[in-house]
């Protein structure tokens, strides 16, 4: 039972992290985007993304994760974890920080430009090493 839950976990992981490298590079394309037709089509994009797989994926890797830690409680105890745990809360903040600026370009209302965009799709990568780390590993 427990490692059907953690395949499952590590699917909704790898869908989740699809969108958190794809939306950001979206954001990128938008803000360099010049005429209407282009834009209103990223918003298209960018919501389907965001509302139909991003934020669905995150619930199930969220609701699997804790699932996992009710049957394995003595992890609670262990730094890995904890440092795990961190890393995740940053990254349901970064998700987040996506879904405002998805608003934000849903009413043609950006104002950051595309260099922005490039650097803020890089954070979830620093996020992804150090998680897949801590949980192979358990370093501590
Ligand atoms: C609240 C959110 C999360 C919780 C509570 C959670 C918890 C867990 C637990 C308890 C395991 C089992 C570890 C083992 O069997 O050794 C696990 C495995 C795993 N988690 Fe998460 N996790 C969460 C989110 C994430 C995120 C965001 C990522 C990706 C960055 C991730 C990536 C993984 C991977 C790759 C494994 C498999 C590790 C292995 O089999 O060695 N998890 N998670």
């Amino acid at each position: 039972m427990y490692l059907w839950i953690k395949a499952f976990h590590i699917m909704a992981v790898v869908t989740w992290f699809a969108g958190l490298f794809y939306l950001p590079r979206l954001f990128v394309y938008h803000a360099m985007s010049e005429d209407q037709i282009s834009r209103d089509r990223f918003k298209i994009m960018e919501r389907k993304l965001y509302r139909g797989i991003m934020t669905p994926s995150m619930v199930v890797a969220v609701g699997l994760g804790i699932w996992m830690l009710i049957l394995m409680p003595q992890w609670l105890q262990q730094g890995w974890l904890h440092a795990k745990l961190a890393l995740v809360a940053l990254l349901v903040i970064y998700h987040f920080l996506c879904g405002a600026q998805l608003r934000r370009f849903a009413s043609d209302s950006n104002t950051r430009s595309h260099v922005f965009y490039r650097w803020f799709n890089e954070a979830p990568v620093l996020v992804l090493v150090g998680a897949i780390l801590l949980v192979v590993l358990k370093p501590f």
